[in-house]
């Protein structure tokens, strides 16, 4: 672990290793279905293309959660009270996060959980200037681990746990739930989590925003790729590769695959994988919640619901969700 200065704060640099990277991408093209962790989108490249998704037409999920954010953030703000430090998973390019420090009553501490370097840099170079009296402690890692969280100068009341953008529908049940236990273990027996769920809805709405007509999601998927023949030297073709993302109405969730245009022989550190014309890699998963399938979440991980605010018609479904210890 290296801790660098940069701007005024200081890193904690937990960034994954080559290693770690190859083992995982071997592991998951070794496994029937292929698979490989959507982690891995979010390179500094990716990051950028996860932006540009949030401000085409149909990725809704964004401007909806911002706008449900801006409304209910008095709500929040009261029940969460004063001198709060932010704890965020995946927290990007830190715009909801300008909007929920502002509005809490004397937050003494913001910590940033990311695992592009990139994007918590320039998060934090955007947030810390707009509010100085607010320390911040940002970390750079896969929050998927366990991470130890800076504790601040100021004592803190409580630890917030803000985990916005449906990035919980990343991951499957039970890893959902394991993220949740982690969670609750490190917000403390004081502690709170504010967390954003994307809501079922109508296929076509669904379907859209991970197919948008640009094709920037497209390229996003497809960065995956690139990022690996980059970091681990495997010789992905690019050009023979398709992105498919598909609203799976049984398991509430949309399935993004990269399907193979051709027979191709794929290599990763000296080991080949065959592709078939058709052959697919499922590279991510975003589950859409009902009030029932989120509930059975919180109830293996011992939380509940202490706040609870929604998008209205004609907005499409979005959920914010205030949580503590049962
Ligand atoms: C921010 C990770 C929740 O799954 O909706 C957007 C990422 N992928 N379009 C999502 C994403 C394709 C996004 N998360």
């Amino acid at each position: 672990m290296s801790t660098v200065h940069a701007a005024r704060q200081a890193l904690t640099d937990l960034t994954p290793s080559r290693e770690r990277v190859l083992e995982d991408a071997l592991r998951g093209l070794s496994s029937q279905p292929r698979r490989l962790p959507s982690k891995y989108f979010y390179d500094a490249a990716g990051s950028a293309l996860f932006e540009q998704i949030t401000r085409t037409p149909e990725y809704y999920p964004t401007r909806t959660e911002l706008a449900l954010l801006a409304r209910c953030l008095p709500d929040i703000a009261r029940a969460v009270g004063e001198k709060a430090h932010v704890v965020e998973l995946g927290s990007g390019s830190g715009r909801k996060t300008a909007l929920l420090l502002e509005a809490l009553r004397e937050p003494v501490a913001y910590t940033p959980i990311e695992i592009s370097r990139a994007a918590l840099l320039s998060s934090i170079d955007h947030l810390a200037p707009a509010l100085p009296a607010i320390e911040m402690l940002p970390v750079c890692a896969d929050f998927t681990h366990p991470v130890e969280v800076p504790e601040p100068e100021e004592e803190p009341r409580r630890r917030l746990m803000f985990f916005p953008g449906s990035t919980l529908g990343n991951f499957e049940q039970a890893e959902a739930i394991t993220l949740l236990r982690a969670m609750h273990q490190t917000m403390g027996r004081e502690g709170m989590a504010l967390i954003g769920i994307d809501l079922h809805k109508d296929t076509a709405t669904v379907e859209a925003a991970y197919n948008d007509a640009a094709g920037i999601t497209a390229a996003f998927t497809l960065n995956l790729l690139r990022r690996l023949n980059q970091q681990i030297g495997s010789d992905f073709d690019l050009q023979a590769f398709h992105h498919r993302a598909r609203y799976s109405v049984p398991n509430l969730r949309i399935e993004t695959q990269l399907v193979s245009d051709r027979e191709q022989d794929v290599t990763v550190a000296g080991q080949q994988f065959h592709f078939a014309p058709g052959d697919a890699i499922q590279v991510e998963y975003s589950h859409k919640y009902t009030e029932a399938s989120f509930q059975q979440l919180l109830d293996a991980a011992d939380l509940q619901i202490v706040g609870r605010w929604d998008s209205v018609a004609p907005e499409p479904a979005f959920g914010l969700r205030l949580l503590q210890r049962r």
